[in-house]
């Protein structure tokens, strides 16, 4: 089968700390969008055959030393081109016209008086509200230019040269302080560049499970299962794509919540029929952690736990193999659920703006070690996009979406030593805590709801004894993306039936507190 060729715009990456989210608005139009490095050369952005160009916002000035600049053949393939902010000063500077350096920002709201007759603003009126923060400001327009809109301190605001299709805006369009903003974008993304609406998740996954089908060929690919969104999904779409060449492994590190293994199996094994390993190597990693009291030992000693039993499980699968049906059973590949945020996050100016894969969520190490080709079939979309996609290959809603939980699991959730009797004191309130907020409908209204256990003990009172007994903190926080975060402002009543809960029916405690700091400067989890 071909791939089917759809519309994209590339987005020249020169350092704005929103450059994604001009991706994302682009995506939302349905149009393909894409982070490249600022720097890619105009001969391969030829060969991606774009429709149009996107020079995002960046830090720097047009004459920094070290200033990034594009290639500047890229004004010389006949794409539209589109200048945000800093990509505005490029334009300008590359094609003959004037930047005058500034040392004070404009940063802020403004009213866009816009011009008339201009592509980019069509349909949107007279005036709008937009976002200022930028410092240098274009004074001389290049030959073929003219303003399109301009603002109270700039004649400038937006220019354009309608023959070649170069557009360029000061003001920011893909923030939400411009509320008109994704319009603009639409207009550039449908009416400049001719794009059509052809990036929905059913094409992306028809072109996956091509693009994976032609990467893998009659090979087996292994999958680390950890029952998050991400590695599920990538096993749903990996089995819609290859079926039994796929083998999942599922390891239960004992520091899952209760019942976790059962719900993977359940989900994967019987509805999907998804051939999966589970491995119940609990015992080998509570020995490993057995006095382990430092946080960041207790990460490192999961970790490498996690590697010894994952290359285990995979000899044991070959060995396995060799008396079954499928002979050759020799991983070529290994899977994972890497998603575009993780790889352009990485994308630094100045330095050496290559992109770096974040190991911090995937299987880190492994793939060096065991001479693994990767397959990162979602690493082209964003988290919303991955549930789109697991909700239209039938993945459960419970799956989908499920809040994230740390590949450290339950030991980052108990402070001091990891012993089996804390860990069963913790899975039973954390299971109160998570029925309560899913009979309340606040589960999927918050980012993360979870029990912490300190290893502090309190005084306390059941019927006429007096208890010593340990120490329950609720953590429930919003976020966008983990980056940064808040406490939920929850109910009492829902704060009261948790506390009363898991101080009734959890043996071994007797006080719950709620943690209310942010991040920053607190993290979400507590080790
Ligand atoms: P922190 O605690 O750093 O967490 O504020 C931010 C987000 O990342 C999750 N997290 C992890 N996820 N492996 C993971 O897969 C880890 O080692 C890990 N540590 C933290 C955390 O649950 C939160 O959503």
């Amino acid at each position: 089968m071909k791939t089917p060729a759809h519309s994209k715009i590339l987005i020249l990456d020169f350092g704005a700390q929103y450059t994604q989210v001009i991706a994302r608005r682009i995506r939302e139009l349905q149009v393909y969008s894409e982070v490249v490095p600022f720097d890619l050369p105009a001969t391969e952005i030829k060969t991606l055959r774009p429709n149009g160009l996107i020079l995002s916002g960046g830090p720097a000035s047009v004459y920094d030393r070290n200033a990034p600049h594009p290639d500047p053949e890229i004004f010389s393939l006949g794409i539209p081109v589109l200048g945000i902010c800093y990509g505005m000063q490029l334009m300008a500077h590359h094609l003959g016209g004037q930047v005058e350096f500034s040392p004070r920002r404009e940063y802020g709201a403004a009213t866009l008086h816009v011009l008339d007759g201009s592509n980019l603003f069509q349909g949107l009126g007279a005036q709008l509200d937009i976002w200022n923060s930028h410092g240098d400001k274009v004074t001389a327009l290049p030959r073929g230019f003219h303003a399109a809109a301009r603002t109270e301190n700039s004649p400038f605001a937006a220019i354009e040269n309608p023959e070649r299709k170069f557009f360029a805006v000061q003001f920011h369009p893909e923030v939400a302080h411009t509320p008109r903003g994704k319009e603009i974008l639409q207009n550039f993304a449908y009416h400049i560049c001719h794009c059509a609406m052809d990036w929905t998740m059913g094409s992306f996954i028809e072109e996956a499970c091509d693009r994976i089908r032609r990467q893998v060929g009659e090979e087996k690919v292994v999958l680390g299962l950890s029952g998050g969104v991400d590695s599920s999904v990538t096993a749903a779409l990996l089995h819609e794509a290859i079926g039994d060449q796929l083998t999942c492994i599922f390891v239960n590190n004992g520091l899952l919540r209760a019942r976790e293994e059962e719900r993977v199996q359940r989900v994967f094994g019987e509805n999907f029929h998804i051939r999966l390993k589970y491995v119940d190597a609990s015992e080998r990693f509570l020995g490993a952690l057995k006095g382990v009291t430092d946080p960041e030992e207790k990460r490192k000693v999961i970790g490498n736990e996690f590697i010894r039993v994952f290359e285990d499980a995979i000899v044991d699968l070959a060995n396995e193999n060799q008396q079954s049906e499928i002979k050759n059973q020799k991983f070529r590949f290994l899977a994972q659920g890497t998603l575009y945020p993780d790889v352009i996050e990485s994308v630094s100016i100045g330095g050496n703006p290559a992109s770096l894969i974040k190991t911090h969520h995937n299987v880190g190490g492994l793939p060096e070690k065991m001479h693994f080709e990767l397959v990162e079939p979602v690493r082209q979309l964003f988290k919303d996009e991955v549930r789109q996609v697991g909700l239209q290959l039938g993945l459960p809603k419970e799956i989908v979406y499920r809040q994230p939980f740390p590949g450290p699991g339950l030991a980052v959730r108990i402070l001091g030593e990891v012993t089996p009797e804390r860990l069963s004191i913790l899975r039973e309130a954390d299971t109160i805590v998570q029925s309560e907020m899913e009979a309340s409908d606040w589960y999927y209204r918050v980012w993360q709801s979870f029990a912490i256990l300190l290893p502090v003990r309190s005084v306390g009172v059941m019927g006429d004894q007096r208890t010593y007994e340990n120490t329950i903190v609720l953590r429930i926080v919003e976020s966008q993306d983990g980056m940064t975060a808040d406490w939920v402002r929850l109910p009492y009543e829902l704060l009261a039936r948790m506390s009363s809960r898991i101080s009734n029916e959890v043996k071994g405690v007797n006080r719950v507190c709620l943690d209310i700091s942010s991040k920053p400067p607190s993290t979400i989890e507590w080790e």
